[in-house]
């Protein structure tokens, strides 16, 4: 199965992964809501990582600065985008760099903005700080999803200490654009709000697109930002458990440097090295893979117009996560439900990305056409 250069292993393969989106339910279920992809190993990842297991290399990771090389040599060639690799952190995960870095720009009780529908674990991050979150709501216009930089700037001026910023925003796909960003940062360095920008899904921006690095865009982003990097979307090494947190200016950079020297410890050895390998050798693979989802992404689209037109979706501009409006086909609030108990497909229930998702599902394409046409075949069997 497959296409181009891509070639995937067969489901029977597949469900032999021993990962959350393959072991979360049983056999006769199409697994399409964990953010993981089913493309194989990139070949120069593999090979470092079989390299290291030989050498039964299994260790901690090393106080090198092949990470920091890597990730700024990748956002320079990639985006254009210079960083300083004195100001690249290494942490275990997005997840953890947000919170070590949140539980030191926020107390507990402050107020941190996020934007809705969005990632479901942000509120989760936040939580764990003892903090409270504000609900911004995406603005939902003709031209697609934006910042309501209006509504944020309500937020901002009332009281909030950070934002937390998901740039490509998961699960709607957006690709925020410059203007916005650059606006953002402004509104940031009125009231003085931190601002934490997921760029977890930046290697993943579709044809069409351009990603803007937060930090790339103005002073006021470099004073008040963060960016988390990572590989772990991009080429599918989230289990490896590697990421970067970066910074573009002293202000933020000092409260980075306050993050546990066990911080590095805590990140996985083979993630780093997988790292590496996937921002200095991965540009091929990852071209291959974005014409894949490129290709998903029309299939999807063409797919539910012939077989489920009650059904509502916009390609997104980046990622392998399709946003779908179910709510015209009277399945409820939470249409997985209905999808999994009568498709045996599973996806993630778009409620719990806000109340702007109540009737929507998220749905995983990073996986081959044959998988996604057989999800939505059978979805459109049960309507
Ligand atoms: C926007 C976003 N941030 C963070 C993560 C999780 O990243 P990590 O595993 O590095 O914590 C995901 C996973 O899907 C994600 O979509």
């Amino acid at each position: 199965m497959g296409l181009g250069n891509l070639s995937i292993d067969p489901l029977a393969e597949l469900r032999k992964r021993q990962s959350a989106k393959w072991r979360t339910f049983p056999d006769d279920v199409l697994p399409l809501p964990v953010a993981e992809m089913d493309f194989p190993l990139a070949t120069p990842i593999a090979k470092v990582l079989h390299e290291a297991i030989d050498r039964s290399d299994t260790g901690y990771a090393a106080p090198t600065r092949d990470l920091a090389d890597a990730v700024s040599g990748y956002a320079l060639r990639t985006w254009g985008w210079e960083i300083d690799t004195d100001h690249v952190r290494t942490v275990a995960d997005v997840g953890m760099g947000m919170v070590e870095i949140l539980r030191r720009v926020v107390s507990p009780g402050d107020h941190v903005v996020i934007s809705p529908p969005v990632y479901e674990p942000f509120s989760w991050w936040i939580r764990e700080v003892g903090a409270h979150t504000v609900e911004v709501p995406l603005a939902d216009g003709p031209l697609g999803w934006r910042l309501d930089l209006d509504a944020l700037e309500r937020a901002f001026a009332t009281n909030a200490t950070a934002y937390v910023l998901c740039n490509p925003h998961n699960p709607v796909g957006l690709v925020h654009r410059r203007e916005d960003l650059v606006a953002l940062a402004e509104l940031a360095d009125t009231y003085g709000v931190y601002v934490l920008s997921d760029e977890i899904h930046a290697p993943l921006v579709l044809p069409g697109a351009d990603f803007v690095p937060f930090l790339s865009v103005s002073d006021a982003a470099r004073r008040w930002g963060f960016s988390f990097l990572s590989a772990s979307k991009g080429w599918n090494l989230a289990g490896l458990k590697a990421a970067t947190v970066v910074t573009a200016d002293r202000a933020p950079k000092r409260y980075v440097d306050r993050l546990s020297p066990h911080s590095l410890y805590r990140t996985g050895h083979l993630g780093v090295i997988a790292t590496v390998a996937a921002f200095n050798e991965g540009d091929q693979w990852l071209a291959d893979v974005l014409d894949m989802l490129d290709h998903n992404s029309r299939l999807l689209d063409d797919l539910l117009r012939k077989l489920l037109p009650a059904a509502h979706y916009r390609q997104p501009q980046a990622g392998f996560l399709a946003w779908i409006d179910f709510g015209a086909l009277g399945w409820g609030d939470d249409p997985t439900e209905h999808i999994l108990n009568t498709a045996r497909v599973a996806l993630n229930a778009g409620h719990r990305y806000g109340p702007l998702g109540v009737g929507f599902a998220r749905l995983n394409f990073g996986c081959s056409p044959e998988t996604l046409t057989e999800a939505i075949t059978r979805i459109a069997t049960t309507a």
